[in-house]
């Protein structure tokens, strides 16, 4: 029972129009004294050829005002007050009955979305800004499939390039295996540091390392073989975070599984006459639409990151037969993919316009024990870890007796900090603060989560009273009781938002207001004291239909609800 559809299809009956085009313009008004819903008639007055106020004026009094309390015109809209009963009513029980379905929809069918997200780079630390992509990939995932899209993530791991040459170099001077089983990345990052420092004093060693790189890309044993221990103690590291979130991904191919795919590339830029020589590489000229040229080939004929991105668009393509090819990475790579989207687009292929970059902005600490620990980078499993730690003594503040403290401990440590990623405008900086996002009274995760546990605990309670009385909607009537349930109605709407902007934080930000909702009606509502037996099973079951939006909303963020904290 979608209300806005069916005022949509009521005027679009008075007006004769087509009820999409009608839909698309119905607002949700800022005060309830303006309606439920608002049409505005600007825009008809050239086709119909009459003042706006006119037009409203005619249409409200063809209006069939079947479920609606009444309608109204002011200047040139129509406000629409809808009945609160029936319109409660249905809402409550699609959503009872829809459970934890509730918000999906099946607009995506058949549609494939390839989801490029998190691909951190091989022996280097997993960093804020992959978590940055990992947290946004993730939910877009989520909300996107919620919607009946076909998902396909894809972890493009940085595993290729000429740094390899330089590992490899050290790890077999420097390499302490024990360190190295134990915590990978720590380890590959001394002996990394440590090669460019011994470097400045013995250059030889660059020769080294370059010719290591070359035997790899040559496919020597011992070096394909060093390469790939290398890949997978660090992907042992990884995949330890990914469990701790719970994050799966379709597809690990990264960097060099494009290797053997670039020549075709190449081959296919040069037969496009797209290749110019420029300082001795090969590169795509960009000019004409102000951009610096696209690098292909360097001068030492070794290929580089774009060129990978055009073969991986064009494997993806070819094997996903993509509606939309995402791509979340920070901003900072906002030129690199207009590169590489326009060379496809000169290549011939239009689906270029169905490639998106889906930038994010950068995270900063306030917390200085946090960004000073290691020197520059933040261990993102300190980080997370500080979470669930942090969560924890709250928890033994607040409510020692807790059961499973631990397992509540991780849910809402990580939850608050995936929180505090998905909360704002991607673009925006986020800070984060550990005090702020751990708080259960601003908007964050924990808050969402002691909400939805607050309903829980009340359904629990009324369990046990095992009453038998029927809801009674029409006294749902006061408008914090109403206002909810309007909210709640709108959640397949935040969500077909936030996939158009591919904007998680659409969610979030609706999932703070449905607790904000919820609580006010909390506070204000008795509900287990509730005298009338009618009006209390009505607001239980709007209770209920709470928990399930939360439920279904932090899910489509990646966070699990905790039933009691
Ligand atoms: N590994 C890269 C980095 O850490 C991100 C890769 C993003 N995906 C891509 N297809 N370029 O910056």
């Amino acid at each position: 029972m979608n209300y806005k559809l069916i005022i949509a299809e009521k005027i679009a009956k008075a007006a004769e129009l087509n009820v999409d085009d009608v839909q698309k313009l119905i607002e949700i008004p800022p005060k309830p004294e303006m309606g439920d819903f608002a049409f505005p008639c600007f825009q008809l007055a050239k086709v119909f050829r009459k003042a706006p106020n006119l037009i409203a004026q005619e249409l409200s009094e063809k209006i069939d005002k079947d479920g609606l309390e009444k309608v109204e015109t002011v200047g040139g809209y129509l406000n629409f007050f809808v009945d609160k009963a029936s319109f409660s009513k249905g809402v409550i029980e699609k959503i009872l009955t829809e459970g934890e379905n509730y918000g999906h929809s099946k607009i995506g069918e058949g549609k494939t979305v390839t989801i490029d997200f998190s691909s951190p780079n091989i022996a280097k630390p997993f960093h804020v800004g992959h978590l940055c992509s990992t947290a946004i990939g993730n939910s877009l995932y989520k909300i996107l499939s919620s919607q009946g899209y076909n998902c396909v993530g894809i972890n493009h791991l940085g595993d290729w390039g000429t740094q390899f040459g330089k590992l490899i170099a050290a790890y077999e001077r420097w390499v302490d295996e024990e360190a190295l089983q134990k915590e990978p990345i720590k380890e590959l990052l001394r002996i990394y540091v440590k090669f460019h420092d011994e470097a400045e004093k013995d250059p030889s060693l660059e020769d080294i390392a370059r010719q290591h790189f070359k035997n790899l890309e040559d496919g020597h044993e011992k070096e394909v073989k060093l390469w790939q221990k290398i890949k997978d103690v660090s992907l042992m590291e990884f995949n330890r975070i990914y469990d701790m979130l719970n994050i799966k991904f379709d597809s690990y191919a990264g960097e060099s599984f494009y290797n053997d795919k670039m020549d075709a590339v190449v081959e296919e830029l040069k037969q496009k006459n797209l290749l110019v020589e420029s300082k001795g590489a090969q590169v795509v000229n960009l000019d004409e639409y102000n951009m610096p040229p696209c690098i292909i080939l360097k001068a030492d004929g070794a290929s580089i990151y774009a060129t990978r991105d055009l073969a991986a668009a064009i494997y993806r393509k070819k094997t996903y037969d993509f509606y939309k090819n995402i791509y979340v990475v920070g901003m900072d790579q906002s030129l690199h993919f207009k590169q590489v989207f326009t060379t496809l687009k000169l290549m011939g292929y239009d689906w270029a316009d169905n490639c998106v970059h889906v930038g994010f902005g950068l995270v900063k600490f306030a917390d200085k024990k946090l960004s000073t620990r290691k020197g520059d980078v933040i261990f993102l499993e300190d980080l997370l870890n500080e979470g669930i730690a942090r969560a924890k003594q709250a928890i033994e503040e607040k409510n020692p007796s807790l059961e499973n403290k631990d397992e509540v401990a991780k849910k809402v440590g990580l939850g608050a900090v995936i929180f505090t990623y998905l909360k704002n405008n991607r673009e925006r900086e986020i800070i984060f603060n550990f005090d702020d996002i751990l708080s259960f009274d601003g908007e964050t995760g924990p808050y969402v989560q002691y909400s939805y546990a607050r309903a829980k605990s009340i359904l629990r309670r009324a369990e046990e009273e095992k009453s038998t009385a029927s809801a009674d909607f029409t006294k749902l009537s006061s408008q914090e009781e109403f206002e909810l349930v309007k909210l709640l109605a709108s959640f397949n709407e935040a969500i077909l938002l936030s996939i158009e902007k591919y904007e998680p934080s659409i969610v979030t930000r609706y999932i703070i207001d449905v607790a904000k909702a919820f609580n006010k009606f909390y506070n204000l509502c008795p509900i287990l004291s509730c005298e009338d037996e009618g009006l209390k099973a009505a607001r239980l079951k709007l209770v209920e239909a709470s928990t399930y939006v939360i439920k279904n909303g932090l899910a489509l963020l990646g966070i699990d609800v905790v039933e009691k904290m």
